[in-house]
């Protein structure tokens, strides 16, 4: 199966079926769980794209599973997906050992694009929409645009610490002579401020300038950080989520509502979306 996609900086790779082995597979925070796998999709992703994994085991279970990626390492052809264990699917990925073989299709939708300003990035991510904030870091990093970050979770134990620590880890970057902030918070206030993202956007807005937002997390969080965007003109990017069939434009089954209206495929012409497009 081979499905090609336009892409505007030129032919992009065409999404396929690929083989992975699982690496390694562990718990790294209540509920969630880190995959590495090897893989030949690892060097054709770009961050902000998905996978789309077959988990082996159950036949009356079809449906692949819609994964963003943290890390794709080209060289080593290695692949880290972070997950939260919510259903039967992503319960029975947790099951997979080191060894195990499958099949995800890949590269499927389109990532995130650097800014087209100068100046610096903020990045607001609420539970695992985490992942795809982190390869949104690190396109950042290796760009040299200098980024802030906000992590949202229910709660201290929901937080998947290393990634934090990779965030804090990366360079400075430019857009402002300042050191980066990694800011924590929790609903229940278990670690760092208690409250919302975008509580804690709305005064690092006030204090710090920014040209660009990406976000990824809960629709209402993704929402809120899109109206406060709006508000400062700060051009904002947000990865949406939908429930997905075939995850490559066949199904439409994941319509994502147009400001201009009609509708976009979440799967094709997303992931990740210019948040004054979408209809919250
Ligand atoms: C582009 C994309 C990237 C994603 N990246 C990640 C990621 O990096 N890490 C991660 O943990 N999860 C991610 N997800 C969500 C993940 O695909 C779902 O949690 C998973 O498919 C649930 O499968 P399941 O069989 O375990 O649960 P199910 O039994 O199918 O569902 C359990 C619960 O999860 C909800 N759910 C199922 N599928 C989705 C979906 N696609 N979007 C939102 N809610 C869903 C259901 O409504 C239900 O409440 C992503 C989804 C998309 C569309
Ligand atoms: S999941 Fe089939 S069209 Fe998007």
């Amino acid at each position: 199966m081979t499905m090609e996609r336009d892409s505007a900086a030129g032919t992009a790779p065409a999404t396929d079926v690929h083989e992975f082995v699982v690496v390694s597979n562990e718990p790294v925070a209540d509920g969630v769980w880190r995959m590495r796998c090897h893989t030949s999709v690892a060097p054709l992703l770009a961050p902000g794209q998905f996978v789309n994994v077959a988990v082996p085991g159950d036949a009356a279970h079809i449906l692949r599973i819609p994964l963003s990626f943290s890390a794709a390492h080209a060289s080593s052809e290695t692949l880290e997906l972070v997950y939260a264990v919510v259903g039967e699917g992503t319960r029975r990925l947790s099951g997979m050992h080191v060894g195990d073989v499958s099949t995800m299709v890949g590269p499927c939708g389109n990532g995130w694009a650097l800014p087209t300003r100068g100046g610096r990035a903020l990045l607001v991510a609420g539970g695992v929409g985490l992942p795809p904030i982190v390869a949104c870091a690190r396109m950042l990093a290796e760009a040299f645009v200098g980024f802030d970050v906000i992590v949202g979770a229910q709660t201290s134990a929901k937080h998947v610490e290393y990634l934090l620590d990779e965030l804090r880890r990366m360079p400075p970057g430019e857009g402002c002579d300042c050191a980066r902030k990694v800011l924590v918070c929790t609903d229940d206030g278990s670690l760092g401020t208690r409250g919302f993202t975008t509580d804690v956007m709305a005064d690092l807005i006030a204090d710090r300038p920014y040209s660009q937002a990406y976000t990824c997390g809960p629709t209402p969080m993704m929402a809120g950080v899109a109206r406060l965007c709006e508000k400062r003109s700060i051009a904002c990017q947000a990865s949406l989520e939908r429930m997905m069939g075939c995850g490559f434009g066949a199904c439409s089954c994941c319509n994502v509502a147009l400001t201009v209206g009609g509708y976009a495929l979440c799967c094709k012409d997303g992931p990740v979306f210019d948040a004054r497009e979408v209809v919250w």
